[in-house]
């Protein structure tokens, strides 16, 4: 990276002191992650977010759900930055709460409802999380999703899942032993979700049609790929790719689980990872006795998880030394208490 900005970077830094407190996810780029205080999963971030409540300011290099959920569990007086503000995500847009409300109210309709417990995913927007911890529902990620279903499951027959259909269709299959048939795929586009009666009768999740487009890349074509080409491989995958890939896979995880499988792994091992690019190339970097490779011929960045990059870092501690806050991340009041209390059961799961 550039040495100018590093050091105006590090000189930033240095000036705010303790004043800021700079969160990192992992598929951050490397020029940025340097300056993380934390690197972490969904779930280490949404821990650490309220570590350090003497920190004005916590800058969160990520993408906009992570802030909004930093802002939700921060101390009053602190005030969340997203350094660019375009730094969305494609898979928490797929769940716009109209459509969330009106499919409950669909469900209500059919008499589903009432035995049905929203869980949503971490990517997705303050409003979704609110709408779920206003229905009694709790927030999961990719590191607790079997823990989240398995309390849901104690509260209701059915569960409505938020908005990412991969993740909850693999921990449902391959955690909780549920068949396919039992998952059925809410569309919201169609009436009742495309669904009959029937079929919500008989399903144990109704789905959101959401998912990752950069995790969709990965096909059962690209593990056979690299089993072929590399023998005695291990493929380790997000669970937010298809079922199918999760399911011809070796191991399946969140970010913060595949970097410690990699950091257990014996010296000549080889591994395929099934994730975002920048974090895979940091793994290869971090294990020169091990092969470690992307997953599919063609790579791919986050390109929302991209958009933060050194300049915009730069730019955002720059404007805190100068006195103002840039692109500060704020939930409405009553949108936060209710995700508020989501987000609070999901860091309460056993
Ligand atoms: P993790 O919680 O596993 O870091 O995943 C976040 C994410 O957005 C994956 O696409
Ligand atoms: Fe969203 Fe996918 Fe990017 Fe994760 S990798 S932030 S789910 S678009």
């Amino acid at each position: 990276s550039d040495p100018d900005l590093v050091a105006r970077a590090r000189a930033a830094k240095a000036t705010l002191g303790d004043r800021v407190f700079v969160l990192g996810h992992h598929y951050q780029r490397d020029e940025v992650i340097q300056f993380a205080d934390v690197t972490g999963d969904s779930f280490k971030l949404a821990q650490r977010a309220a570590a350090r409540p003497d920190a004005e300011w916590i800058v969160f290099c990520g993408v906009h759900f992570m802030a909004e959920s930093a802002d939700i569990l921060t101390a009053d007086h602190q005030q969340v930055v997203l350094p660019d503000l375009a730094a969305g995500c494609s898979m928490a847009d797929m769940a716009a709460l109209p459509q969330v409300e009106t499919a409950w109210q669909q469900l209500t309709e059919a008499g589903v409802a009432g035995q049905t417990v929203p869980v949503t995913y971490m990517n997705s927007s303050a409003d979704i999380k609110g709408f779920v911890g206003r229905n009694g529902g709790v927030v999961c990620t990719s590191s607790n999703a079997r823990r989240a279903l398995d309390w849901a499951y104690e509260r209701g027959e059915k569960v409505l899942f938020l908005p990412d259909q991969h993740l909850g269709r693999n921990t449902a299959v391959l955690e909780l032993g549920f068949t396919l048939d039992e998952c059925v795929l809410w569309d919201p586009h169609k009436p009742q979700g495309g669904l009959t009666e029937a079929q919500l009768r008989q399903a144990r999740i109704i789905l959101w049609r959401g998912h990752c487009s950069v995790h969709g890349r990965f096909t059962l074509d690209s593990v056979q790929e690299v089993r072929d080409r590399v023998p005695g491989v291990n493929v380790l995958v997000h669970p937010e790719c298809r079922h199918e890939v999760v399911t011809a896979a070796d191991e399946v995880g969140s970010t913060e689980k595949i970097i410690k499988v990699l950091s257990e792994a014996p010296a000549g091992s080889a591994w395929a990872v099934g994730t975002e690019l920048n974090l895979v190339r940091r793994l290869a970097h971090q294990h020169p006795d091990k092969q470690v490779m992307f997953l599919d011929k063609t790579v791919c960045y986050c390109s929302t998880m991209n958009r933060i990059d050194l300049p915009h870092l730069v730019w955002a501690l720059e404007e805190l030394v100068a006195g103002r806050v840039p692109n500060r991340i704020t939930v409405e009041a009553d949108t936060a208490r209710y995700a508020r209390s989501a987000l609070d059961q999901m860091l309460a799961l056993p």
